[in-house]
């Protein structure tokens, strides 16, 4: 009997024009626009492992070894459902091909990242899991396309098919077909930019993103004046940004939108706190960290950004790593033995911050 079974991984991304707000729950449709940056895939990436083979009495799904509940018409059963159907399409045109679409399917996800590190593994984990099955199926499919699907097990995942630069394109199609990820740059365009990961809590977070932007959707008045009047503009000149690699514009926008994806989340009914006091020392190191820097005519030297946690991912280019790794370090003494890219912040005492 042949083994049908593929293996694929898929990084984590992080965002600097932020995704919050569908217009569509089912399909994760969103509310606007989005644009990430890809992490190193040696650091932190899900790999997934899938298997089709006439036996398996059910499909099944393991996260880091702990079997994990495929909900009838939930997001990984759509996933699922979805890369079966085309692969069903592509053995009703080759009828020579084995009938896997009919097989059920055992998939094993794991993250090299270990779960203390705080960070949302939803992205990477449902773009790994797109990939092997489409691997697994031999669909001719592009990553534009499996965007297309994994968007539909987190919104968010659509942009890890692609490494470098990604925007999520909202599309205006009611079925979703051209609400798909694109890349921008590749990660060779800027190699010089990197992302350090601060810990602040690895604690779940309060209040999902799902559940969170549906409260924002429903209640938010500053949610339309982003949708319709800021985040356009700031796609573009997002790409810009990117393209001339020109730091101090990527830098300002990337904290621009941090900031007003978190006052977006204040203005929610009732309101959603996902930074804390750690979280804000933070940001007022690198305010201080980037005043000097200008006012000494050296422009921006680092950009910070906050997802639905209290975690800082700061982006810096390869000159100022050290110098900002220190400069946090300083502020926030790490235990010892601890990982080596991601720095923890853990802690009660919020430091003053005064960099000269
Ligand atoms: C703040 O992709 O996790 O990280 O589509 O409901 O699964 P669902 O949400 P998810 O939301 C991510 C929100 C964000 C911003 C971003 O990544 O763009």
């Amino acid at each position: 009997m042949p083994v049908y079974q593929a293996t694929a991984t898929a990084p984590v991304n992080i965002a600097v024009i932020k995704y919050w707000g569908k217009r569509d729950t089912k399909l994760i449709l969103p509310t606007n626009s989005s644009l990430s940056v890809t992490l190193d895939q040696d650091h932190l990436r899900s790999t997934t492992t899938s298997r089709a083979d006439p036996s398996f009495t059910s499909d099944k799904l393991w996260l880091n070894g702990t079997p994990d509940e495929i909900k009838p018409e939930g997001r990984l059963y759509t996933c699922i459902k979805e890369m079966k159907r085309l692969r069903k399409e592509l053995e009703d045109k080759d009828s020579s091909l084995p009938k896997l679409s009919s097989y059920n399917v055992h998939i094993a996800s794991y993250n090299n990242f270990p779960t203390a590190a705080g960070l949302a593994s939803s992205a990477s984990g449902f773009a790994a899991l797109v990939s092997s099955l489409a691997l697994l199926y031999q669909l001719p499919a592009t990553p534009s396309e499996l965007s297309l699907i994994a968007r539909q097990g987190s919104g968010s995942a659509c942009r890890s098919l692609f490494g470098g630069f990604v925007a999520w394109e909202m599309g205006s199609s009611p079925n979703g077909s051209d609400s798909l990820a694109v890349q921008v740059a590749p990660e060779s365009h800027w190699p010089d930019l990197h992302a350090l990961i601060c810990v602040v809590s690895s604690a779940k977070k309060g209040t999902s993103s799902t559940s969170g932007m549906q409260r924002t959707v429903a209640t938010s008045p500053l949610l339309q004046h982003r949708i319709n009047h800021v985040v356009p503009e700031r796609m573009a000149a997002m790409s810009k940004a990117i393209q001339d690699k020109d730091f101090d514009a990527f830098a300002l926008l990337t904290m621009a939108d941090s900031n007003q994806f978190h006052a977006v989340a204040l203005d929610t009914e009732p309101p959603i706190f996902y930074m804390n006091d750690v979280s804000r020392s933070i940001i007022a190191l690198i305010v201080e960290l980037n005043r000097v820097s200008v006012e000494a005519g050296q422009g921006y030297v680092a950009a910070y950004t906050y997802d639905a946690g209290p975690n800082a991912v700061i982006y810096v280019r390869e000159k100022d790593v050290k110098r900002v790794f220190q400069l946090v370090l300083a502020y926030f003494p790490q235990p010892a033995g601890e990982f080596k890219d991601v720095l923890k912040v853990f802690g009660g005492d919020v430091p003053d911050v005064n960099v000269h």
